[in-house]
């Protein structure tokens, strides 16, 4: 099948590459031509555990990359694969994908076949049927055929896309019409053939909220046992263990029970603000949801209180260890490090920072710290150090500690294993 995909992002690329390996004859739409000639070259345009081969395989030859829509009218179907950051109010900003779905219409206008345009993005319902719908049917004419459209919500995480996307719990496919859903499943028959995941078909209303849902209630899940361990805290007791055994009713499971710092990134608060700012729209007040963010906003500043309790950080040389929003990416969108950065700077500390690949990123935001080659580097002369990011190799840390004059570590990630002769603070245990 002829697939056209909008957008290179870690989505987009990861989707593109994936189908072409399918056996799919994919086009991959971006505004970024240095993006479009790395994918043509077989190179791919960001970093994706297993990416790189599948781009060096297929680039060039059944995955493809191009800046015209007009492209779009040799394939079938087109995935739609673009941002929708927030607003100053938290609500999703729909501007790209509406620019985009213009360009997509005027490019599908003299189209006669009928098309359907996939939106993968994570959208608000009714997002799809009442603000995209409409700016493809506006260039539709008598001779073409009306234009269909579905909903494709993806799971991929950051740093495992290309097996989620390749062995995921689920796929959900929201559609309205026999055609569009019959389209839309061949997209997938090469996988399903070989697969058992559970395919959900629904609505495109349902599919949207399935995403949000999704995300929300991982979100949720995570302040919930950040919550408990908080609690745990003041008890003297371990809340990992406590995880560990809730973990095993299955109505419960172990995913996403690791307490700490809280959750970051590109999704899960911009997902949970999106969604606060759609129930209230809707004129719901989705207190737990509120109540979720405000917890993961508080974690830091517990971090730092725990911290403070031993040291003060005014005068001081702290450690940050870990900048990234979790291992193994070098994306600080959203990451725990920054409010942890911030409040030791209003607390008037010398800051040293570290992350194995995050600490160019968090120099053009915070120019003014210092950063460390090393773990070790960064102890060498500090007072106290916090963990921010769960990176394997913090667990090895360990004469480092004793470089240090009076070693205090505040883990807020529950990665160091280093417990004897230095003064060890667990966020939450
Ligand atoms: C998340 C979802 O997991 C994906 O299913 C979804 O497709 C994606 O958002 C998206 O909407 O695009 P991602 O943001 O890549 O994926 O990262 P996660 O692995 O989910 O981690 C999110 C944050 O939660 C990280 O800061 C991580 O450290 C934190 N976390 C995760 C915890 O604090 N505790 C846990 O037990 C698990």
């Amino acid at each position: 099948m002829n697939i056209s995909i909008v957008g290179s992002g870690y989505v987009g690329t990861t989707i593109a590459a994936c189908l072409a390996d399918f056996g799919h004859e994919v086009t991959n739409i971006d505004i970024d031509e240095t993006v479009v000639e790395k994918i043509n070259a077989g190179k791919t345009p960001i970093h994706e555990p297993g990416l790189e081969d599948l781009v060096a395989e297929h680039g060039g030859n059944r995955l493809r990359a191009t800046t015209d829509y007009a492209a779009v009218r040799e394939t079938a179907v087109t995935f739609l694969a673009l941002p929708t950051p927030s607003t100053d109010s938290g609500s999703i900003d729909t501007s790209i994908i509406e620019t985009s779905t213009r360009s997509l219409a005027d490019a599908l206008a003299d189209k006669e076949e009928s098309h359907l345009v996939v939106i993968k993005s994570t959208v608000i319902p009714g997002t799809t049927e009442e603000v995209l719908l409409p700016i493809l049917d506006a260039t539709a004419t008598e001779e073409t055929t009306r234009h269909q459209v579905a909903v494709n919500p993806e799971f991929l995480r950051e740093g495992s896309a290309i097996s989620d996307f390749k062995d995921p719990d689920k796929i959900v496919l929201g559609t309205d019409t026999t055609e569009s859903h019959q389209r839309l499943t061949s997209v997938f028959e090469p996988f399903l053939a070989e697969s058992d995941t559970a395919v959900v078909e629904t609505g495109i209303r349902e599919a949207e909220m399935i995403k949000y849902a999704n995300n929300v209630f991982l979100s949720t899940k995570i302040s919930l046992i950040n919550e408990l361990g908080n609690v745990c805290k003041e008890y003297a007791v371990d809340a990992y263990e406590v995880a560990d055994a809730i973990g095993l009713d299955d109505r419960i499971c172990e995913r996403f029970l690791q307490s700490g710092v809280g959750w970051g990134g590109s999704c899960f608060p911009k997902d949970t603000k999106a969604f606060v700012a759609a129930a209230r729209d809707a004129g719901y007040e989705p207190s737990l949801v509120e109540a979720a963010i405000e917890v993961n906003d508080k974690q830091p500043v517990r971090l730092l209180n725990l911290l403070e309790a031993h040291v003060d950080p005014g005068g001081n040389r702290i450690a940050v260890l870990g900048l990234a929003f979790k291992p193994g990416t070098d994306d600080i969108r959203n990451s725990r490090a920054l409010p942890t950065i911030e409040g030791l700077r209003e607390r008037g500390a010398e800051i040293t920072a570290y992350d194995p690949v995050a600490a160019e990123n968090m120099r053009e935001r915070f120019p003014e710290i210092e950063y460390a080659e090393s773990a070790r580097e960064a102890l060498a002369d500090a007072h106290g150090a916090v963990v921010v990011t769960d990176w394997d190799e913090f667990a090895a840390l360990d004469e480092e500690f004793d470089r240090m004059a009076d070693p205090v570590v505040v883990d807020g990630r529950r990665v160091i294993t280093r417990r004897n002769g230095i003064v060890y603070e667990g966020l939450t245990w």
